[in-house]
């Protein structure tokens, strides 16, 4: 996309300072995708910035909420099917899961068993990076299904957090850098 495009992008995310609690400034990019014009932007640009050539995955696998509200779209683009990375509980069984750590305790996802096929290549989208527990224990779950993590990419990362480097030697892409 061009300049154009990719400045009018970043000025719809919207910025709130305090949320969801104080001293976070929530990044919400739910207005992004709630305008014909930075919806269509959005999949361009994530489609144009792939961290690998989509001959080198065979999935796009989305993170709960979020990551829910994309992740389908591209995989239809790139003419691949989207695996769901849930929250816990969600699941009827066969399930397995993931648990890792927020600010205070830890949260778990979790996919149905025979979600992921043996050896399949996964690209895994959200909208957000911050401190990367989410998604290291969407790559682990993946890993443990019998897959294999091809790249990450993300509409947002988060400065200052060291989200990418626990991500470990995978090709990583983000749309926008903020604060
Ligand atoms: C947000 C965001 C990412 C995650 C990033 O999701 O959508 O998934 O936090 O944070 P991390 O890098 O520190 O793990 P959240 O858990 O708030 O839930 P939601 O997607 O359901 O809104
Ligand atoms: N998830 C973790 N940190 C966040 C932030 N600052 N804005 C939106 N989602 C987040
Ligand atoms: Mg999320």
């Amino acid at each position: 996309v061009g300049k154009e495009d990719a400045e009018y992008l970043v000025s719809l995310v919207r910025s709130v300072p305090g949320f969801p609690k104080e001293g976070i400034i929530f990044r919400d990019f739910m207005p992004v995708i709630a305008d014909p014009r930075g919806l269509q932007i959005l999949i361009a640009a994530i489609a144009e910035t792939l961290p690998v050539a989509p001959e080198q995955f065979d999935a796009v696998a989305g993170l709960e909420s979020r990551g829910f509200l994309f992740g389908p779209i591209l995989a239809a683009q790139l003419g691949k099917g989207f695996i769901a990375v849930r929250k816990a509980g969600k699941l009827p069984p066969e399930t397995i899961g993931e648990s890792y750590d927020l600010e205070y305790g830890t949260a778990s996802v979790e996919i149905e068993t025979s979600a992921v096929a043996h050896g399949e290549r996964v690209l895994i989208v959200d909208d957000l990076i911050a401190t990367g527990g989410t998604a290291k224990a969407a790559a682990d779950l993946i890993e443990k299904a019998g897959g294999k993590v091809a790249g990450f990419s993300f509409v947002m990362r988060l400065n200052g957090l060291d989200g990418i480097d626990k991500l470990g030697d995978v090709p990583v892409t983000s749309l926008i850098s903020m604060p």
